[in-house]
């Protein structure tokens, strides 16, 4: 088949762009060329989504047999790629996010669950915002038709070529060594999708024509967190590295070492019921469709595979700055602040 990934130069992207080639598909990737160099074998467009102009010359006297848009943030950019798109290709996936359902975190989801307000027309250049992916929903589902839209909801991704940082930010700090600050209940799970998975799915799912909404993310209780800790530290600790316990309370507690859950530990999700039920979409509906998952400490290794061996070009973030020297990542604790709490805490 012939795809076009609107994006398809880095992390979900990138997957799908290996995937398809391997499955023997001719592939276009479209992006402004600021993340990873170019897959050899893809026939790569450079230019800006939000550019009326550098759609029209992708488009072209194209056509495409499917359409893959792991790119869209604002429902403009998405109505303004299905208007030139929709006589262009037959089948378009458009990756969402679970964040993008009203009661995410708070309740089970399902894909019947409601999606946030947000319309098909909102104007561009919106600040960040959950909602922005429901109205990316509405505008893929009001211009190309619901007959030939697939919508993947997506969980958290993992994976090598991860530029965001959150498992890479756990495994760097394993590597680090000494004594680590492991947040919270190791009991509670974590809900997560490595993105070769993803692709695999939404591949089989596009050549089959499928159409629909799937909640595509691991299932609920895949693993804990503390075996999610445990498996990092065995992947890339330094020798003699340790957990430290400490429970959500004191992380939380105002004050200058109140630890903002998420950022700067990623993946802490504290007991409180705005988080809740994070880690509890249903994804019975994809893993029924042919969903598999592999077991984190798979994907945990090749991250930090790709994480030794990564070159400088891959050393930048969504808007194509390079990172600080020594980490691809500005999330995260600051080594001091961690010493203190596992000073007092620990
Ligand atoms: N990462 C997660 O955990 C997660 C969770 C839920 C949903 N999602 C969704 O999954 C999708 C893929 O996520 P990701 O983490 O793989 O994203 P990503 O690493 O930020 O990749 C985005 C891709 O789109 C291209 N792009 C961005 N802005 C563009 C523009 N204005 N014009 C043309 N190309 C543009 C980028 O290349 P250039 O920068 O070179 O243009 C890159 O190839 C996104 O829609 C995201 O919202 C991600």
């Amino acid at each position: 088949m012939k795809i076009l990934l609107l994006g398809g130069s880095s992390f979900l992207g990138r997957a799908y762009a290996v995937e398809a080639l391997a499955r023997g598909h001719q592939v276009t990737t479209f992006n402004r060329g600021l993340r990873s160099p170019d897959l050899p074998g893809v026939e790569a467009v450079r230019g800006d989504r939000d550019s009326a102009e550098d759609l029209a010359r992708l488009v072209g006297g194209r056509r495409w047999d499917a359409v893959v848009d792991t790119s869209a943030q604002q429902p403009a950019q998405v109505a303004l790629s299905v208007r030139l798109l929709r006589e262009r290709a037959d089948h378009y996936t458009f990756v969402s996010s679970v964040h993008a359902c009203a009661d995410w975190a708070t309740q089970v989801i399902t894909e019947d669950s409601p999606l946030l307000p947000c319309p098909a027309d909102t104007p561009p250049g919106q600040p960040f915002g959950r909602e922005l992916k429901a109205g990316c929903e509405r505008a893929a589902l009001t211009g190309i038709g619901a007959e030939r839209t697939l919508v993947l909801s997506s969980g958290l991704l993992v994976g090598p070529y991860e530029v965001g940082g959150r498992l890479p930010w756990w495994l760097e700090r394993m590597a680090r060594g000494g004594r680590v600050l492991a947040p919270g209940d190791p009991g509670r799970t974590v809900q997560v999708i490595d993105v070769r998975d993803f692709a695999a799915f939404g591949l089989d799912l596009l050549t089959a024509g499928t159409a629909g909404r799937f909640l595509t993310t691991a299932p609920p209780g895949q693993l804990t967190f503390g075996q999610w800790l445990e498996t990092c530290r065995e992947v890339a600790g330094a020798p003699g590295t340790e957990l430290v316990r400490i429970d959500d309370g004191p992380l939380l507690a105002e004050g200058p070492d109140r630890v903002e859950p998420w950022t700067e530990l990623p993946f802490w999700a504290p007991d409180l019921p705005d988080w809740a039920y994070i880690w509890q979409v249903d994804s019975s509906r994809a893993r029924a469709a042919g969903l598999r998952c592999r077991p984190f400490a798979e994907t945990a290794r090749d991250t930090w595979d790709w994480l030794r061996t990564r070159g400088p070009a891959e050393d930048t973030d969504a808007e194509g700055r390079k990172a600080a020297p020594g980490s691809l990542f500005r999330q995260g604790i600051e080594p001091a602040k961690e010493q203190r709490l596992l000073a007092a805490h620990g």
